[in-house]
C-alpha cells in the first residue's frame, strides 16, 4: 500500500511536470482529484482494507501526497497564467460590458478658486492655508479688532472653547498676520478659504463661505499696487467688461480701507435681491495694511508698507455664473452642481 502510494505521487508530479496548457491541467487535476473515480479517492477507499495498527501511518502518508499533489498543480497554474496567452493571462475582460460610474467634478467655488491661484502664482504670489478652526487672537485681536470694538458686531460666529477662545473663524484676514509672522517681509500670498458667520440666511447671506485674502508687503507699496493688481485679477476671471466702482470703506486692519464694488451681472444694475436693489455689489474690501497690523505681525512699518484686500470669493462664482441665490452653492442639489 505505502509503496502504491509512493507511485502515484510520483507519477502525479511527472504528469503535473509536462502539463502545457490549461486544458492539460484540468485534465490532470480529474485523474487524481474526481471524486468519483480519482485516484486519490480510490487510495482512500483502499485503506479501509489495511490492518488497523498500519493505518493511521498510511493515512498520514496519503494526506502528505494529497498536499503535495495539490501544490504541484496551484504552482503549475500561475506558471501557466504567467507565460501564457494574452488572453489566458489577463483576467480583465475588457469586452464585458460594465456599468458606467458616474464621475464628479469639481465644486464651482473649487474650480473658480484654482483660476484665481493661477493669476496669483503668475504674479509671484504664494497660496497659504490657514485653520478654520481660528482663536480670538489672530481672528479680531491682531486685526486691531478688540474685545471692545464695535466692528465685532458685525462678524458674529460660532463660539466654540469659551476657555481657549476658540472660534470658526469669520474671514481669511486671520492669515494675513499668521503670514507676516512665518515669511516676515517682504510678502506676496493669496490665501482661498471657507470663513463662517452666525447670521440669518437669505439669498445674499450663507453661514458658510468662501474668501480669498490677498496680501503684498515691501518698501514703497501703494494704492497704485492695489489697483494694477485689481484689474490684473478681474480681467482674468471676468473676460467681460465689468463696471467696477472704488468708494471709501472702514475696516480696522486696513488704513486707508476701500471698497471695490463691481456692477450686478445678474440684474445688469436693475436691482435685485443679490445686490440688494442697489446694482452694484461689494466684492473686494481692501485697503493699506494698518501699521500696527504689521507691528502684530512683527514686521516694522517705518521699512515697510502693503495692501491686503478680502475677495468674496463666493460673492464672485454668483456673479460669474450669474447664480441669484448663495443657498444653492452649499445646497448639495446635483440639478445645480450638474450644471458647471
Ligand atoms: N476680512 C474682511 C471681511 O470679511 C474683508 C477685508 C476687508 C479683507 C479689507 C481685507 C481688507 O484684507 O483689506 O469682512
Amino acid at each position: 500500500m505505502e509503496l502504491d502510494i509512493k507511485k502515484i505521487k510520483d507519477q502525479a508530479l511527472k504528469e503535473i511536470e509536462g502539463i502545457k496548457n490549461s486544458e492539460e491541467w484540468e485534465q490532470i487535476k480529474n485523474k487524481y482529484f474526481s471524486r468519483k473515480s480519482g485516484e486519490l479517492a480510490k487510495l482512500l477507499k483502499d485503506l479501509k482494507d489495511v490492518s488497523e495498527d498500519l493505518r493511521p501511518k498510511v493515512g498520514a502518508l496519503a494526506n502528505q501526497v494529497k498536499t503535495e499533489i495539490e501544490s504541484a498543480l496551484d504552482i503549475k497554474l500561475s506558471s501557466l497564467k504567467n507565460n501564457g496567452s494574452a488572453l489566458e493571462r489577463d483576467f480583465i475582460d475588457v469586452t464585458l460590458n460594465v456599468e458606467k460610474y458616474k464621475l464628479g467634478h469639481l465644486h464651482p467655488v473649487t474650480q473658480i478658486a484654482m483660476e484665481l491661484e493661477d493669476i496669483f502664482k503668475s504674479m509671484g504670489f504664494m497660496i497659504l492655508d490657514g485653520p478654520e478652526l481660528e482663536s480670538d487672537y489672530y481672528n479680531f485681536e491682531a486685526l486691531n479688532i478688540p474685545t471692545w470694538h464695535p466692528a465685532r458686531d458685525t462678524q458674529d460666529t460660532f463660539y466654540i472653547d469659551a476657555k481657549d477662545k476658540l472660534l470658526l473663524r469669520t474671514h481669511t484676514s486671520p492669515v494675513q498676520v499668521r503670514a507676516m509672522q512665518k515669511y516676515g517681509a517682504p510678502l506676496r500670498c493669496v490665501v482661498p478659504g471657507r470663513v463662517f458667520r452666525n447670521e440669518a440666511t437669505d439669498a445674499s447671506h450663507e453661514h458658510t463661505f468662501y474668501q480669498l485674502e490677498g496680501l503684498m508687503i515691501d518698501k514703497d507699496i501703494s494704492i497704485t499696487n492695489l489697483i494694477a493688481v485689481m484689474k490684473e485679477l478681474l480681467s482674468g476671471i471676468f473676460k467681460e467688461e465689468v463696471n467696477v466702482r472704488l468708494r471709501p470703506g472702514y475696516f480696522p486692519f486696513v488704513e486707508p480701507a476701500f471698497e471695490l464694488d463691481i456692477q450686478c451681472l445678474i440684474c445688469g444694475g436693475k436691482g435685485c435681491p443679490v445686490c440688494k436693489q442697489s446694482g452694484w455689489v461689494e466684492l473686494m474690501p481692501c485697503g493699506l495694511v494698518h501699521p500696527s497690523v504689521l507691528k502684530y505681525g512683527g514686521i516694522d512699518p517705518k521699512k515697510y508698507s502693503g495692501f491686503a484686500f478680502g475677495l468674496g470669493l463666493t460673492r464672485l462664482v454668483m456673479m460669474k455664473y450669474k447664480i441669484d441665490d448663495i443657498r444653492l452653492l452649499q445646497g448639495g442639489d446635483l440639478r445645480f452642481l450638474n450644471q458647471f
